[in-house]
């Protein structure tokens, strides 16, 4: 299939009210939708990005009246959170209605509803007139992208559209929080931190790490956000061995010689241009990156996810 690339959302949207499927930009990383209720659309997803069928999909809407087309079960500690952090990058996981296709939920009876803050996305959304699921736009188990040449390098000919933006200003997937139990829980850490939840429902649980809670998020087991270099996260910037086929990524500033660097100002710019980074230097052929570790406090903790998990794929 031949890939289109527009600028123009209502083009983009005309691609996912015919079935197809839509790569677009939100302010955390790029998408790839395709309408909730269109169950052969939604299969496409899964090809397109050879994505395990059991990892569920995030449900994006464009207007809060849509809440009630995917959940009539939202508790009051969702409402909370929907009231005070949409739009913006944080995914709540309620129970799912049943009109709601499985294969959009990988089989499970809760979905997860975000509304991204973000004018391109909100008026693609607005003009698809139905929620759109939308994963990652890479090939399962690269690194997300927070481009849309990135999502081209992985995509081309196996999608209908790309909507055309500007880079993601956040650069990590959204903070995905459990609203189904007693107590929410947060199932993946992001730019909205464990800080801001807690202002607003003092007993959240932090994500803890494990995976003990893989029957709730099963995504969180496969593997992620890997480049083909090796990942090495190192404590201090001194711990990094220079080389023209080694890279590194930090904070701070190492005195050797490296065949990609970037030295990022705060925790904020090193979340934005991790992503980029890594597929930056598979293209150069670089065989190790070095991550500087971070303090895991605000953006700082679903960096050091992330950074783990490339380290472990
Ligand atoms: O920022 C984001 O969330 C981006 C943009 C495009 O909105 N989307 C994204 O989607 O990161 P994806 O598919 O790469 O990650 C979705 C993850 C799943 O792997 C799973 O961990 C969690 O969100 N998730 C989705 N639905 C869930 C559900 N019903 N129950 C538990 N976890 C769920
Ligand atoms: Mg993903």
């Amino acid at each position: 299939m031949e890939t289109s690339l527009t600028t123009d959302p209502e083009e983009a949207a005309a691609f996912i009210r015919g079935g197809g499927i839509v790569a677009f930009p939100t302010e955390t990383v790029y998408g790839l939708g395709a309408n909730v209720f269109a169950e052969r659309a939604v299969a496409k997803i899964f090809e397109a990005k050879r994505r395990p069928a059991d990892n569920p999909l995030i449900a994006h809407i464009g207007d809060a009246s849509q809440i009630d087309e995917l959940s009539n079960d939202v508790p009051a500690s969702a409402r909370v959170l929907i009231d005070e952090f949409f739009p913006g990058p944080l995914t709540v996981v309620v129970k799912k209605a049943s009109r709601v296709p499985l294969i959009a939920t990988a089989g499970l009876e809760t979905i997860g509803i975000r509304m991204p803050r973000h004018d391109l996305a909100r008026a693609f959304l607005f003009a698809c007139g139905t929620p759109v699921v939308a994963p990652s736009a890479n090939i399962s188990g690269r690194p997300s992208p927070t481009t849309w040449q990135a999502v081209l390098d992985d995509l081309d000919g196996r999608i209908d559209c790309i909507l055309q933006g500007e880079a993601t200003a956040i650069g990590l997937e959204s903070t995905v929080v459990d609203c189904t139990g007693a107590v929410p829980c947060v199932l993946r850490p992001g730019a909205i931190s464990i800080e801001d939840l807690r202002r607003v429902v003092p007993e959240i649980e932090a994500f803890s790490g494990d995976t003990s809670k893989a029957a709730a998020s099963p995504g969180m087991l496969h593997k992620h956000y890997s480049p083909r270099a090796k990942v090495v996260v190192v404590n201090q910037v001194s711990e990094a061995a220079e080389g023209d086929e080694a890279a590194f990524i930090g904070i701070g500033e190492p005195s050797g010689r490296f065949g990609r660097m970037a030295v990022c100002r705060s925790a904020e710019e090193y979340a934005r241009r991790v992503f980029a980074f890594f597929r930056e230097c598979d293209q150069a052929g670089i065989g190790v990156i070095y991550c500087e570790c971070v303090e895991e406090t605000g953006i700082g903790r679903a960096l050091m996810d992330r950074l783990r998990r490339a380290a472990a794929g």
